[in-house]
C-alpha cells in the first residue's frame, strides 16, 4: 500500500508542476472575457448572476420559485451561472450537458458545494485542525478535500469559513479557525492554497470561497443569524484580517453573510463589498450571496420586496445570488429603469466569466467529469493516511496529573465508558453533507489492538433517536439505566477511559447552545463513575469549547479530541497509548461558565483590571475572569523549558526575538512556541496580548532549539477606526512561551 501511496503522491506533484509551467496570461484572459461579454444579451448576462440549489436538501426555507422544473428551463435559457448541491460525475455531467449543448452560448456552469472538511474522506472539523497550528498539514487537508471533490465533478467549495469568533455558544465555531485573527489569517491562507493549488486549470484544484463577509462570528448572544453590532476597530483588527489574507492569496470567491453589520445586511453592504473588498483590496474574483441572504433583507427590514433586494444587492457589489431569485426576476427591469447601471451587471458578469475561464471550463466543460478518476480518487488510501495524521495533530492534552497518560500496553485493565466510544457517525462532525454516514473509525474500533485489556460499557445513550444534519439532535436527558453496569465495570478496572461530549450534529450551522456543559446525563455518569474509580481519562468529543469546571478540577487526565473525522478512533487510540505524543494547542479559550462568554485572551485591560477580592473592579462576584483553559494551551507527554529570551530592536520597525526551548522529558514531542505583544500606550487602545508569531517543531529528549522571530511593520501595528494602519513609537511588552498564559516576558521600545 505504501508504494501505491508514494506513486500516487509523486503523480499528483508532477501533475501540479506540469500545470504550473503555463501561467495564465491576464490580458489574454481579459480579452476572452470581454469578447464573450460582447456577445451576450442582457438576459444572458443576468443569467450568469444566479446560483441555484440542486435537488438535495437545503439549509434555509426553500423559496417558492425554487422548483426543479424551472431550473432545467433556466439552464436551457443560459440563465444559470452556477449550481450547488449537485455532485458525482454522472449528475454534474448531466446538468453541464444541458447548459453547454442547449443554451445559445453554451457557457458552462460552476458546481459549488460545501466541502468543509473533506468530500468523502473526512478530516477533523476545521476548529480541530486549527488546534494543530500546523499550516502544512492544514493546507494538505484542504488539498485532499479538493482532490476528492474535483474528482466527483465539483469545481467550487464554499470554504474556508474564516469568521473569527469568541463565542462558544455559536455552533459555527466548529467551522472556523477560532478566536484569533493572526492564527485565523494563517489558516485562511493555508486553506485557500490547499483548495486552489497553484493552478486552477488543473483537474484536481477547485476554487475556494472566503466566507462569511463579514462579522458573522460576532452574532449577539451566540445565536446564529443574529444581529452583529461591532465597532470599526474590531472590524478592521479582528474580523477582516483573514479575508484580506485570503484575497492576497488569490481566493477566487467571497461569500457575504446573513447578519446585519451595524445596521446594514451584509448582502446590501456597499462599504464592505465595494469599498473594502473590491476597491481597497483589489479583489478580482466574484462575490456570492449566502443562501437567500438577499431575500432575508426583507425580513431584516432593509428591503421592501424582492425587486428592492435586487437593486440594493447588485449596487452594493453582490455579484451572484444564491437562491433568492431576486436577480433572475428583477434585474432586467431595474436595468431598464436605470436603477441598476449596466456597468454593474457587466462588472459582475466579467468577474464570474473570468473565474470560469481560469478553471479551464471553456476548454473542457467536463474536465471534472471523469468516472475513472472519481472511482480512483474518492476514498483513496493515501487520503486516509493523511487525515489520520491531521487527526493526531489536532488532539489537545488538557490535563495529565501523575502522568496517567499514556496508558500502559498490556499491563492495565481498562474500562471504556460512554456511548460516543462506540459511535462511528458522530466523530465525523458537522457540515459534511457529501460524506457517507457511519464511516468513522470509532474509539472502540481504534482500540481493537488492545482488546485483551479493554472492556466496554455504554453507561448511557447520548441520543434517543437518529441525529441528522437537518434536525435538532434528540439528547437523552433522563435514561440512566446503563449507569450500574458502567459503575460495576469501573470498580473492577485499573483505569477508566470515559468518552463524553457533544454529538457531531450538536454543532454547526443553526446549532447555537445556551449551555456549554456535557449534554444529557453525561455529567452525572462521569460523577457516578468517579465515586468508584478516580483514575479517569476523560476523552472529550465536541465541536466547540465546553465549560467543564468540575471535570477540570476532579478528573486527572483530559484529552480534547473534537470531532476528528474518518480516522477518529485510530488517532485517539494512538494518542492514548503513547504511539503519538499530543502537541495540539487550543485555538479558542475554554470558559469556566457560559456567563464568561464571549471570552478571548486578547481582551482589553479596562480602566479597572482584575483586583482580586475588591468589589469595584472589572471582575465577576462569583467567578474568575480567567478562562478554564486559555487560548494556545496544550500539554505534551514531555515538557518544554523556556530560557534565555533576548529581544533586540534591529532597525526601523524591526525587532528580533530569540528564545531557547529544551525538551526536558523522556520522549520526543512537538511544541508550538507563541509570541505575544502588547503596545502599552497607543492612539487606539490595544489588547493586553496579541499573538504575532508562532513556530511548531519537534524536539528529542534533551534537545534544545533556538527559536527566532523577526517582527516587522506587519506585526507591530494596528488599524484605527477609519481603517488606517499605524505603527506607533513607544514601549511594547512581549511574551514568548507555550500558551497565551505562560511564557517569558520582555520588552522593547520603538
Ligand atoms: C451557509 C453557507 C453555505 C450555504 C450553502 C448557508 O446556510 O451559511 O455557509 O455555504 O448555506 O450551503
Amino acid at each position: 500500500m505504501t508504494n501505491k501511496i508514494t506513486c500516487y503522491l509523486v503523480g499528483m506533484i508532477l501533475l501540479i508542476m506540469a500545470a504550473c509551467e503555463q501561467p495564465a496570461a491576464t490580458n489574454e484572459l481579459d480579452s476572452k472575457v470581454s469578447n464573450l461579454l460582447s456577445e451576450m444579451t442582457l438576459e444572458e448576462k443576468i443569467g450568469q448572476m444566479n446560483l441555484y440549489n440542486g435537488f438535495w436538501s437545503i439549509t434555509g426555507p426553500p423559496p417558492a420559485e425554487g422548483d426543479a422544473a424551472n431550473k432545467y428551463q433556466h439552464l436551457e435559457e443560459g440563465s444559470v451561472g452556477a449550481m450547488l448541491n449537485i455532485h458525482g460525475v454522472e449528475n454534474v455531467r448531466k446538468i453541464q450537458e444541458i447548459a453547454v449543448n442547449n443554451s445559445r452560448l453554451g457557457i458552462p456552469v460552476l458546481f459549488g458545494y460545501d466541502v468543509i472538511h473533506g468530500y468523502k474522506t473526512l478530516s477533523p472539523i476545521p476548529l480541530a485542525e486549527a488546534a494543530s497550528w500546523d499550516m502544512d498539514a492544514i493546507e494538505g487537508s484542504a488539498r485532499i478535500a479538493a482532490i476528492e471533490a474535483a474528482a466527483a465533478g465539483i469545481n467550487w467549495t464554499f470554504a474556508p469559513m474564516m469568521d473569527i469568533s469568541r463565542d462558544a455558544r455559536w455552533g459555527r465555531v466548529m467551522e472556523g479557525g477560532g478566536e484569533d485573527p493572526f492564527l485565523g489569517s494563517r489558516i485562511a491562507a493555508a486553506r485557500v492554497k490547499g483548495f486552489q493549488g497553484n493552478d486552477l486549470s488543473a483537474t484536481n484544484t477547485i476554487i475556494a470561497c472566503a466566507k462569511h463577509f463579514a462579522g458573522y462570528g460576532f452574532a449577539e448572544a451566540g445565536r446564529d443569524y443574529n444581529t452583529v453590532d461591532i465597532g470599526t476597530v474590531t472590524l478592521y483588527n479582528e474580523v477582516l484580517p483573514p479575508f484580506k489574507v485570503a484575497v492576497d492569496n488569490g481566493v477566487r470567491t467571497v461569500m457575504n453573510s446573513f447578519n446585519i453589520l451595524n445596521g446594514i445586511p451584509a448582502n446590501g453592504d456597499r462599504f464592505l463589498q465595494r469599498d473594502i473588498l473590491k476597491q481597497a483590496w483589489s479583489f478580482g474574483g466574484f462575490v456570492v450571496s449566502d443562501w437567500s441572504s438577499g431575500r432575508e433583507m426583507i425580513n431584516h427590514g432593509y428591503a421592501r420586496d424582492l425587486r428592492h433586494v435586487a437593486e440594493l444587492a447588485a449596487n452594493a457589489g453582490s455579484d451572484m445570488d444564491m437562491e433568492s431569485y431576486a436577480y433572475i426576476n428583477h434585474l432586467k427591469a431595474l436595468v431598464d429603469s436605470g436603477q441598476v447601471d449596466m456597468s454593474v451587471i457587466d462588472d459582475a458578469v466579467k468577474r464570474i466569466l473570468k473565474v470560469k475561464f481560469e478553471l479551464g471550463l471553456f476548454d473542457d466543460p467536463y474536465k471534472y467529469c471523469d468516472p475513472e478518476r472519481e472511482r480512483e480518487l474518492v476514498y483513496h488510501d493515501a487520503h486516509q493516511e493523511a487525515v489520520l495524521d491531521m487527526a493526531r495533530k489536532s488532539i489537545v492534552l488538557l490535563k495529565n496529573e501523575n502522568n496517567l497518560l499514556p496508558l500502559q500496553k498490556g499491563s492495565q485493565k481498562i474500562a471504556v465508558i460512554g456511548a460516543l466510544a462506540d459511535d462511528n457517525n458522530s466523530p465525523l462532525g458537522s457540515w459534511r453533507i457529501s460524506s457517507d454516514d457511519s464511516t468513522a473509525v470509532s474509539v472502540l474500533k481504534g482500540l481493537e489492538p488492545y482488546k485483551d485489556q479493554i472492556s466496554y460499557a455504554k453507561g448511557a445513550d447520548l441520543i434517543t433517536g437518529p441525529a441528522t444534519f437537518l434536525q435538532k439532535v434528540p439528547i437523552n436527558e433522563s435514561d440512566k439505566s446503563g449507569f450500574n453496569e458502567a459503575i460495576r465495570l469501573a470498580r473492577r478496572s485499573d483505569i477508566v477511559v470515559m468518552v463524553l461530549g457533544e454529538h457531531g450534529f450538536q454543532s454547526g450551522e443553526g446549532r447555537s447552545r445556551t449551555k456549554l456543559d456535557l449534554p444529557g446525563v453525561q455529567q452525572e455518569l462521569l460523577e457516578a463513575v468517579f465515586e468508584v474509580n478516580q483514575n479517569i481519562v476523560l476523552v472529550l468529543m465536541n465541536g466547540r469549547p465546553l465549560a467543564i469546571p468540575w471535570a477540570a478540577e476532579h478528573i486527572p487526565a483530559i484529552l480534547e479530541t473534537w470531532h476528528l473525522g474518518s480516522q477518529s478512533g485510530n488517532a485517539i487510540a494512538q494518542v492514548l497509548f503513547g504511539d503519538h505524543n499530543p502537541g495540539g494547542k487550543l485555538p479558542m479559550s475554554f470558559p469556566r461558565s457560559v456567563g464568561q462568554v464571549p471570552i478571548s485572551y486578547n481582551r482589553y485591560n479596562t480602566g479597572r483590571p482584575d483586583a482580586l477580592d475588591l468589589v469595584f473592579w472589572s471582575t465577576y462576584t462569583d467567578e474568575s475572569i480567567e478562562p478554564l483553559f486559555p487560548f494556545g494551551y496544550g500539554l505534551s507527554y514531555t515538557s518544554f523549558d523556556y530560557s534565555d529570551l533576548s529581544v533586540e530592536v534591529t532597525g526601523e520597525n524591526q525587532v528580533s526575538v530569540e528564545v531557547t526551548v529544551t525538551n526536558k522529558g523522556k520522549v520526543a514531542g512537538e511544541e508550538v512556541t507563541q509570541l505575544y505583544i502588547r503596545d502599552v500606550v497607543a492612539s487606539v487602545v490595544r489588547p493586553i496580548k496579541e499573538l504575532k508569531g508562532f513556530q511548531k517543531y519537534s524536539l528529542d529528549p534533551g534537545q534544545s532549539r533556538n527559536v527566532v522571530f523577526q517582527l516587522t511593520e506587519a506585526e507591530l501595528g494596528f488599524y484605527d477606526g477609519a481603517g488606517n494602519y499605524h505603527v506607533e513609537p513607544g514601549e511594547f511588552e512581549i511574551m514568548v512561551g507555550t500558551s497565551s498564559k505562560e511564557g517569558l516576558n520582555g520588552n522593547f521600545t520603538l
